[in-house]
């Protein structure tokens, strides 16, 4: 029997390597991998190049009406790469500067219900592994596996300070863990759907397991839910 296409949830706090679990659960089950996170990024971005009041509604609609976001394969590494009114924005969204004020505008009730309706729209068809924060509580709460994903607070730190230390040297570990624990105070203590696990979420510890060790885990779930064993 063909196993069914699902809808693979994975939330967490910042850093947790959902984004490196979500890759390559998707490429192991030739599902879609969807970055929520780079959405709200991408409307960031767009927020602040065009010096946008985010905390005027109107300004925000307005400013969202211009606004297209779309996820396009990069031929030569096979990601799916955000864009944003076409331009190829998937670096400049890893910023620091955007990091710092990304929960912030991804806290906003307009933003999420722009962002949450594209998403159901993506996942529509299933065969998609979703990560973010509320994917599991709010854009799927029907997914059928959905992981929430945890690690000690040192080791995020750690795993976030290497990857923003390779592209700006600059950058000290005092600073990204500020960024950290701000974003995790905003994304779990906002009004409109807040981080938090949805009741029926396995949980996935991995400060203590490899990324191999973690992959085949999920991927004994996924078969699970999928009727693939
Ligand atoms: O996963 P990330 O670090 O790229 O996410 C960036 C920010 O976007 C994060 O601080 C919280 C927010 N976010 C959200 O509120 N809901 C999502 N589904 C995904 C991300």
């Amino acid at each position: 029997m063909k196993a069914a296409k699902i809808i693979i949830t994975i939330d967490g706090y910042s850093s947790c390597g959902k984004s490196t679990l979500a890759r390559q659960l998707a490429q192991e089950l030739d599902y879609t991998y969807i970055d929520t996170g780079a959405m709200y990024r991408a409307i960031t971005l767009y927020f602040l190049r065009n010096q946008t009041n985010w905390t005027a509604t109107e300004e925000v609609e307005e400013a969202l009406r211009n606004i297209e976001l779309e996820f396009v394969v990069n031929t030569r590494s096979g990601n799916r790469e955000i864009h944003l009114n076409g331009e190829n924005v998937e670096f400049l969204i890893r910023d620091l500067v955007v990091a710092e004020k990304v929960s912030e505008v991804a806290a906003i009730r307009e933003v999420r219900t722009f962002a949450v309706a594209q998403q159901r729209k993506m996942g529509e068809a299933k065969g998609v592994v979703m990560d973010g924060r509320d994917i599991g509580t709010t854009v799927f709460p029907q997914a059928e596996l959905k992981i929430f994903m945890t690690a000690d607070n040192a080791i995020r730190v750690e795993r976030r300070f290497k990857e923003l230390f390779a592209k700006n040297p600059n950058i000290t570990i005092e600073e990204v863990k500020a960024n950290l624990e701000m974003r995790d105070y905003i994304d779990s203590h906002r009004e409109v759907s807040p981080l938090r696990k949805a009741d029926d979420a396995v949980i996935l510890d991995n400060s203590d397991i490899t990324p191999e060790e973690q992959l085949q885990l999920a991927l004994t779930w996924a078969r699970e839910c999928s009727g693939d064993q």
